[in-house]
């Protein structure tokens, strides 16, 4: 069925429906095209595991540096030692050095990654000090290089992250689109901001539609997505072959289910209830626990913590009970105790269960 949009290409012209058909990237076929963002400290194996059940068709790991992997950091090589398990997974590599950053490619191809993609878009100062990120959007030719390199040294696909450009004097981002397309790239994905923006304002869907415009692999628009509204919203403006969602899934992985359910409908999907909410968040809970082991599984999951219970009644003073807890037995107590009285309260009727989100 699709969205509706009384727009300019006519009066019932329907957007999204492409988004919901498989994609091929070479060899990987994918079974949509809303993708979960990379994210450091956070699309780690639990929380992927997570968004692909939600209905998420790729995921992306964390950023690996590749100096970090080709010295055999441990933590560099956990980020990617699950690969063969969770495949088809993108594993995202950083650097500024084409024969470091093509070892490492090679390494994670090795450790079963599906896709190689190659971040040329954090904005972070300590990566871009380093030339790599962001940075590498001011070098062009060093760009085509390292892409060129890595699509030669690997037979899996290599896509390409980006952002519009360094500022906005120097938007290149359909420029540097079209070098990677030339330099073997299968698919470039753009967050629609500059580097000098870093998260701040909204992003430029639109400014995504010209790089779209541009080249012929697929486009995937980035940045913003915080609802199913917005991915058909960002699909109609971006004119993109697909979306890839970060921060709106933080706490909500539903999100995923609901933009899908959206784009193929029209109508809005009602996030799962609390008492499915929790089952989620307990499973997620567990899985980081069981994952990272202790101490470090329970710091790690504070934060997940936090996101799922943000705008719940009582969520400020949950949190300081949780950063004191020290035990998992302690946590699932507080988070049993916590939900109960929410379920309890709303079985009574008795409001309110959410509050303003902080
Ligand atoms: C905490 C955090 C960590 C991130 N880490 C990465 C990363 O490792 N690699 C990357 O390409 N982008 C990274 N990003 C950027 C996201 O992938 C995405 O481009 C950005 O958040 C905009 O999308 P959103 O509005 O859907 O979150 C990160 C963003 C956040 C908030």
């Amino acid at each position: 069925m699709g969205i509706h949009y009384k727009n300019s290409k006519g009066p019932w012209h329907t957007f999204g429906n492409h988004v919901l058909q498989p994609m091929k990237i070479g060899p990987v076929i994918l079974s949509n095209r809303v993708f979960l963002a990379p994210m450091a400290g956070i699309t780690d194996y639990p929380f992927r595991c997570l968004a692909k059940s939600c209905g998420a068709g790729l995921v992306v790991s964390e950023m690996i540096a590749s100096q970090a992997l080709i010295r055999n950091s441990a933590r560099s090589l956990r980020m990617v030692s699950t690969a063969e398990k969770e495949f088809p997974l993108a594993v995202q590599i950083s650097g500024s050095d084409p024969c470091v950053m093509t070892e490492a490619a090679r390494i994670n191809e090795s450790l079963g990654a599906a896709i190689i993609d190659i971040n040329m878009g954090c904005p972070q100062r300590k990566i871009v000090k380093t030339g790599a990120g962001a940075n590498l959007m001011r070098d062009e030719v060093l760009a085509g290089r390292i892409i060129e390199s890595i699509v030669k040294a690997v037979g899996i696909p290599v896509t390409v992250k980006i952002r519009l450009g360094w500022d906005h004097k120097s938007i290149n981002a359909a420029g540097l689109a079209k070098i990677a397309q030339n330099s073997g790239a299968s698919l470039v994905t753009v967050h629609g901001r500059t580097r000098s923006r870093m998260f701040s304002g909204k992003a430029d869907w639109s400014a995504i539609r010209e790089v779209k415009e541009s080249v012929s692999i697929p486009v995937i628009a980035n940045g913003d997505i915080k609802s199913p509204k917005d991915a058909g919203l960002c699909i109609e403006i971006s004119n993109a072959d697909g979306m890839m969602v970060g921060r709106g899934a933080l706490g909500r992985p539903w999100l995923f289910d609901q933009i899908l359910h959206f784009l193929e409908t029209g109508k809005d999907k009602r996030p799962p209830g609390l008492e499915e909410q929790y089952a989620i968040m307990m499973r997620h809970f567990e899985h980081i626990v069981d994952f990272y082991g202790l101490p470090v599984g329970l710091r790690l999951s504070r934060k997940h913590l936090t996101w799922y219970t943000k705008g719940l009644h009582g969520s400020a003073l949950l949190r300081k009970s949780l950063n004191n807890a020290n035990l998992v037995d302690e946590v699932r107590g507080l988070l049993e105790c916590f939900y109960e009285a929410l379920l309890t309260k709303q079985a009574s009727a008795e409001p309110p269960v959410y509050e303003d989100y902080a």
